[in-house]
């Protein structure tokens, strides 16, 4: 697959089937992270691969909202994501970790779409839990979870009807003249 075609696959499928989380996997898409530009190539960006039964299970139950159990139940892996300030470059208002972590967080999104898995980002969960069961220290910052497994054709009963309308279809996205701009911005 080119990255053109990842880039269009990729879609924040909710309906999952398990599979089995191999040590190669977990690889692949550490590699995807790894050769991330970032600020003075700092590499700020930490990750917990959490799929042994009983931490994935805590982490379901305990760390994430109410409304992403509802799908993330079925989860084979949830990737935790992590940095903090100090990790990166801060060249005087601009922090750039949570941006440098967020390309390498893309980067492991297209690498994982490519591999024929589902790797939905989310901010729904209790970044105090996570920290709780990965053993993370209260100065980093948990900046999201990447819920892990391959794409079920089939939508289950229990979706409502927003989450069957994103099953099926795309968000719509704005324009491109709404946010690309030629020479100058203009607003
Ligand atoms: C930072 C971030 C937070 C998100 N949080 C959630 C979430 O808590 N629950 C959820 O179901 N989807 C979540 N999403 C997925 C978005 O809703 C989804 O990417 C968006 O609607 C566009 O759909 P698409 O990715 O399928 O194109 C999140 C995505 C990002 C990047």
């Amino acid at each position: 697959m080119n990255v053109k075609d990842a880039i269009e696959n990729r879609r924040a499928y909710r309906v999952l089937t398990e599979i089995k989380i191999t040590e190669e996997i977990i690889d692949e898409l550490g590699k995807a992270a790894q050769l991330m530009p970032s600020c003075f190539n700092k590499q700020p960006w930490r990750f917990v691969f959490v799929y042994e039964d009983s931490q994935l299970d805590r982490m379901k139950n305990e760390a994430l909202s109410e409304k992403n159990l509802s799908w993330a139940n079925k989860a084979s892996m949830i990737i935790a994501v992590f940095s903090k300030k100090d990790l990166d470059c801060v060249i005087k208002d601009r922090e750039y970790y949570l941006f440098d972590t967020g390309m390498a967080v893309a980067s492991i999104i297209l690498r994982a779409t490519e591999m024929g898995l589902v790797a939905h980002p989310i901010a729904g969960y209790s970044p105090k839990k996570v920290r709780e069961v990965l053993n993370i220290p209260s100065e980093y910052n948990v900046i999201n979870l990447i819920i892990v497994g391959k794409k079920d054709p089939v939508i289950p009963d229990y979706f409502d009807n927003y989450q069957v309308e994103r099953e099926k279809n795309r968000p719509q996205r704005k324009p491109l003249k709404e946010f690309v701009f030629h020479n100058t911005f203009s607003s």
